[in-house]
């Protein structure tokens, strides 16, 4: 099996020293790429920036990118060889609509900045996905989040979504630990209890690899 596995954050230029960038660690996404790794997948791990070291396991290669259009293109070639894309990235929705050429000036009171819109990586990758690949997708969600993450697997073409929760204590961002539910579409619906990301990524790795093969092979 060959993974296409995007991870972490990006970071979005302001000026040659600033970004607007988000509090993704990458640390579910690493975890899934050495979770597919220790099955004898081989992955490659397209990276925004974090403080994690590159896996060492020969089966995962890493592609270190910093803005989302960079992941996007990385992303977009390695995906037609790919039979599992997972998008396990936190991409920037919107990145400065202009970056200056040299580092910005304390002037007025207060400053506004013009954000313009990013690609959507998944959904752009989405409308390219043949029959015999697999799409599985990420979501955030405060408020509805049932019914967010099934519009999103919808329109983003994925065949699972993995919903994490931000409302329990040691989930998210920055933990060690999260708790999911994932979504598929037949409609159902399945719960997880809070585990160790490399423990939830191997139940996950689990559930894509079932998922795939019941389905392609
Ligand atoms: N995603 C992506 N490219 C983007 C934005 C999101 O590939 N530019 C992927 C994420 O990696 C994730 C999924 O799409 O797997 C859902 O991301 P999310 O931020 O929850 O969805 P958005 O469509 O950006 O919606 P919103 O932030 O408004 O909830
Ligand atoms: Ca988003």
């Amino acid at each position: 099996m060959r993974v296409l596995l995007t991870a972490g954050p990006t970071y979005e230029p302001l000026d040659p020293v600033r970004f607007l960038g988000n509090r993704s660690t990458g640390k579910m996404g690493y975890a899934l790429a050495e979770a597919f790794a220790a099955t004898g997948a081989t992955v490659t791990l397209i990276s925004g920036p974090t403080a994690l070291p590159a896996p060492a396991s020969p089966l995962i290669s890493t592609v270190r990118v910093e803005t989302a259009q960079q992941m996007y293109e990385a992303a977009a070639e390695a995906a037609p060889l790919a039979d599992v894309w997972v998008f396990a990235a936190a991409v920037a929705d919107y990145r400065p609509a202009s970056v200056a050429p040299e580092k910005m000036k304390k002037e007025g009171d207060t400053l506004t900045l013009e954000l313009v819109k990013n690609v959507d990586i998944a959904t752009t990758l989405g409308q390219t996905k043949r029959a015999e690949q697999f799409s599985v997708g990420f979501a955030l969600e405060t408020t509805n989040e049932l019914a967010h993450a099934q519009g999103k697997l919808l329109r983003k073409n994925f065949d699972l979504v993995v919903l994490n929760s931000l409302r329990d204590a040691g989930a998210g961002f920055g933990h060690d630990t999260n708790k999911v539910t994932v979504l598929d579409r037949a409609g159902q619906v399945l719960n997880f209890e809070l585990q160790a990301k490399s423990e939830l990524a191997r139940t996950l790795v689990a559930l894509i690899q079932t998922r795939f093969t019941a389905v392609y092979a």
